[in-house]
């Protein structure tokens, strides 16, 4: 069996401040009944906590209490143990990250203004803005060259995203608070997001809250995930592990219902199963010299990659056999999944490639090896037979994969 256990906060470095609601209520103006009804949470500081729930449970609400862009109408709030609910709302922003869904960057101005609003609020001097600007720019995987001059119309919207969380830690706040920050974009984007978060969450240890609709995004983001009914009552607040074994309720055995095989599925990261080295190619090369190198290796498959490392394409032998030298040809479609990826992401990177494994990149997209589908498939028979039997769910699942076998 592998590791199902994340990085636990004690082998990062944490420069988060833990964050402590303490009776919090918020009744909205002309409302019978408070949105959030006397709220009590711990986060750790350094952890990433996700909020999830039905709709209207009060995520945001209780979200935007924290940098009181909503006041409590009653409760305390405590950022690194220090009572916030009397502070200053302004200055208190200043130190909290906030990014949404569509990453709400001013349109009319661009990146590099964009992620240097609030120093310049600071009143940090130019040269500064900008030395932060370009590391935050690279640190969310945007070239700065590229990008600082554009504008937010002229990027998709999984770029507008990186902007918008690069723009949130310009001022290296202790805290990050994101409200349902990938929803807007594409399964595939989304997954990529999800990757650079847990690396940028690594590498600088910040106290994040992310609030999603997706149990499964939360199982993979949270090292603690809070499942909120309506009012904002707090049904099971737990690892993602402890939920999907012992769920405290029938609110949220229900709520994690039929995702729950697949919410398992996240709990297995890229990073625990051994990957398979691969061959790699430069465009130009002669193809008779690669094809050398291929049969030396053992291997079927090659990997094109351009100057930096970054992969392009992932022929066979036999398909660069039919041509003198190795072809500048981009695969748009190519299954590329990262080390913190889940098995699912990889599964479902394969499945929509229709490939039978994915390559592996490091945060640089340098390719690191492939994984392959049958490994994957290994594991999640290896899950599913230590899943308890009486989970009716798995074991569903597990016969149908191994009739799939015997037919
Ligand atoms: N400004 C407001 N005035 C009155 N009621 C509000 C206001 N904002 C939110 N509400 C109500 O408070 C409750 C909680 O809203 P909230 O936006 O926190 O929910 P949510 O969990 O974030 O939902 P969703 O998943 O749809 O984003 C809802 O019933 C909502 O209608
Ligand atoms: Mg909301």
């Amino acid at each position: 069996m592998t590791t199902t256990e994340k990085n636990t906060a004690a082998d990062r470095e944490v420069t988060g401040a833990s964050i402590r609601l303490d009776g919090v209520e918020k009744l909205y103006k002309g409302q019978s009944e408070p949105a959030v009804a006397s709220l009590d949470l711990d986060i750790e500081a350094g952890h990433i906590v996700a909020f999830v729930g039905p709709s209207g449970c009060g995520k945001t609400t209780t979200l935007k209490m924290i940098n009181r862009l909503i006041e409590p109408t009653a409760g305390k709030i405590y950022i690194a143990d220090r009572d916030v609910t009397g502070v200053n709302p302004d200055k208190l922003r200043q130190q909290i990250g906030y990014v949404i869904q569509s990453g709400g960057l001013f349109p009319h101005w661009t990146v590099e203004r964009n992620v240097g609003a609030i120093p310049r609020l600071l009143g940090w001097d130019k040269q500064k803005i900008a030395e932060r600007t370009r590391e935050l720019l690279e640190l969310v995987g945007l070239d700065p060259d590229e990008f600082g001059k554009r504008l937010p119309k002229d990027m998709s919207g999984g770029q507008q995203q990186r902007v918008g969380v690069a723009r949130a830690l310009a001022a290296d706040p202790p805290v990050l608070l994101m409200d349902e920050p990938f929803s807007a974009v594409d399964p595939i984007t989304r997954v990529r997001l999800q990757d650079s978060l847990i690396d940028i969450h690594h590498k600088l240890g910040k106290t994040i809250v992310i609030v999603t609709h997706d149990f499964e995004e939360a199982t993979k983001l949270g090292d603690k995930v809070c499942i909120f009914s309506k009012g904002g009552h707090i049904e099971q607040y737990a690892t993602p592990a402890e939920i999907l074994a012992n769920p405290a309720t029938d609110f949220v055995k229900e709520f994690i219902g039929s995702g729950a095989t697949l919410a398992q599925l996240s709990l297995t990261r890229v990073r625990d199963v051994e990957l398979q080295p691969v061959v790699t190619a430069t465009v130009g090369e002669p193809s008779k010299d690669v094809i050398a190198r291929a049969k030396a290796a053992k291997d079927k498959w090659v990997v094109v990659v351009d100057r930096k490392g970054h992969p392009r394409a992932w022929p066979s032998v036999k398909e660069i056999g039919t041509v003198p030298e190795i072809s500048s040809y981009s695969d748009p479609r190519l299954p590329v999944v990262a080390p913190s990826s889940t098995l699912q992401d990889a599964l479902d990177a394969m499945l929509s490639a229709s490939q039978g494994g994915a390559l592996v990149v490091d945060g640089r997209n340098t390719v690191q090896g492939w994984l392959r589908m049958a490994d994957v498939t290994d594991i999640i028979r290896g899950q599913l037979d230590d899943a308890q039997p009486d989970e009716q769910g798995y074991t569903e699942f597990a016969e149908a994969e191994h009739g799939g076998d015997a037919s």
